[in-house]
C-alpha cells in the first residue's frame, strides 16, 4: 500500500520520532509500505516521520545510484532505532532532495565517513562503518529522526534564495508527483 509522503510544514516532521519496541505485530506491514512509498515516489530513502508516524524507523534503497556511486550498489537497509557517529570531520558538499521538499534540491556539507548501528526488522543489532554518498543518505534520513530537514544545513543566503519554493509548499501550490500530505493551512 502506498502512503501519502508529508510535505514541509507538517508538524510531524519537526518532531523527535520514539524509539521502536519489539513485539509490534504490525512493523513488517509498515515496512513494506515505507518501500512501496519509497519506490513510487522515487526516493532512496524514507523516514517514519515522512508518512506521519514520529516513530525511529527508516528504510533506504541506494542501489538505483549505484552508477554514479559504487558503494550504493545493493544496498538496502532497514534501520531501527539508528545512531550515527561520525567518524572524520571533513565536510563535502554535494546535492541533495527530500521527498518532503518536492521541486527543491541543495547543496548541503556533511562528512561522508560514519559508523552506523541500528537494529534490523527482526530487532538484531547490526554495525558498519559507511561512506561515500551511503553515508550521507543515512545521515539525512537519520536527521528525520530528530525533526531535522537537511535545509537547516543552509546557510542563511541559500534559505533565503528557496524561500518562494518553501513558502509554495507550505501554501499548497506545489505541485507533486506522488500522494502527498499538505501541511494544515494556517489561519490568520
Ligand atoms: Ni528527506
Amino acid at each position: 500500500m502506498k502512503l501519502p509522503v508529508y510535505l514541509y510544514g507538517c508538524p510531524v516532521l519537526r518532531e523527535t520520532a520514539k524509539d521502536l519496541e519489539p513485539g509490534n505485530p504490525d512493523l513488517k506491514k509498515l515496512v513494506e509500505d515505507m518501500f512501496s512509498t519509497m519506490y513510487l515516489s522515487e526516493g532512496v530513502g524514507l523516514a517514519a516521520p515522512q508518512i506521519g508516524r514520529s516513530e525511529r524507523l527508516v528504510v533506504i534503497d541506494a542501489d538505483v545510484l549505484a552508477d554514479t556511486f559504487p558503494e550504493c550498489k545493493g544496498r538496502k537497509f532497514v534501520l531501527i532505532n539508528p545512531e550515527v557517529e561520525i567518524l572524520d570531520g571533513e565536510s563535502i558538499s554535494r546535492a541533495e532532495g527530500c521527498l518532503s521538499l518536492p521541486g527543491i534540491s541543495e547543496e548541503v556539507k556533511r562528512v561522508e565517513h560514519i559508523r552506523l548501528r541500528w537494529l534490523d526488522e527482526d530487532f538484531q543489532p547490526h554495525e558498519e562503518e559507511i561512506s561515500g554518498f551511503l553515508a550521507r543518505i543515512v545521515q539525512h534520513e537519520v536527521d528525520h529522526l530528530y525533526g531535522r530537514l537537511y535545509i537547516d544545513h543552509l546557510s542563511p543566503l541559500r534559505k533565503q534564495f528557496i524561500r518562494t519554493k518553501l513558502h509554495n509548499i507550505l501554501s499548497g501550490k506545489t505541485r507533486c508527483d506522488y500522494p502527498a500530505k499538505y501541511p494544515p493551512k494556517k489561519r490568520k
